[in-house]
């Protein structure tokens, strides 16, 4: 059986790279303007209701915190974790949640987004970009086995998430915007609805370096 290679990697699945830079912030490629904590105040989501699309204004904070190197065998990836908290105007009550990670492989491009949200959802998208990429963009579909979605069984069934794509673009004032695309197959409909979200960041506080880079680690004892 002939045994599949993702490049840039051979056959050796188990030595980790040596040398590895452990600041984050410096290693981020096209995620690096993210990292820190933003709130955007201009947000325009359109989501489905029984009657029709809705649109509706929304604020929210974005935490995007760099984690240490992160390698799966000879792969390494930096990246960020980060918390997407979103209310309406006025209101308390959070409006949309969601959490996960933004990852890169400096050495293929390869930029990735887990999305978790608690209606019972997840998923993993991928794009590739340069290093001092000012805009790139994300996908995910489901069915796919290395950028898919999977929803809850309710969910699957009567909002049916067929694909989600997102666009990040860094601007010059140091703000940066994105547009998200949710495609739902929704249980008796014929059209798929575009559940779609886009707003603008600008920086509250600047990200904290990771963990290894601030060298704060105590070991038991030590
Ligand atoms: C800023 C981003 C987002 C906001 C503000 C938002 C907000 C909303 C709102 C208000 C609804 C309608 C809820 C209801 O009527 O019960 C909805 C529905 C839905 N959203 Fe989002 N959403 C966002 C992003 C996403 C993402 C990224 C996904 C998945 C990839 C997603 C998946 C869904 C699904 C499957 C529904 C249908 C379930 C329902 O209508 O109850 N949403 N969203």
């Amino acid at each position: 059986m002939e045994t599949k290679k993702y490049p840039p990697y051979g056959d050796d699945l188990f030595t980790e790279p040596a040398n590895i830079d452990a600041d984050t912030l410096r290693n981020l490629g096209p995620l690096t303007r993210l990292a820190g904590r933003w709130r955007g105040v201009k947000g325009v989501d359109v989501n489905p209701k029984a009657d029709g699309p809705r649109t509706q204004g929304y604020i929210e904070t974005f935490d995007l915190v760099p984690l240490d190197p992160q390698t799966n065998g000879p792969q390494l990836l930096y990246g960020l974790r980060y918390h997407q908290h979103v209310v309406k105007p006025g209101e308390l009550q959070t409006y949309h949640d969601q959490i996960g990670y933004w990852l890169w492989e400096p050495a293929t491009g390869l930029l990735m987004q887990t999305v978790s949200i608690p209606r019972g959802q997840t998923l993993l998208a991928t794009g590739v970009a340069d290093r001092d990429a000012t805009r790139f963009e994300l996908r995910a579909a489901r069915g796919e086995l290395t950028n898919g979605i999977v929803s809850s069984p309710f969910l699957d069934e009567a909002f049916t998430t067929t694909e989600y794509c997102i666009s990040v673009t860094m601007h010059d004032d140091g703000s940066w915007s994105y547009e998200e695309d949710t495609v739902l197959q929704l249980r008796g409909r014929s059209e798929p609805f575009h559940h779609t979200d886009r707003n603008t960041l600008t920086l509250l506080s600047a990200p904290v370096p990771n963990v290894l880079a601030r060298g704060t680690i105590r070991l038991a004892g030590g």
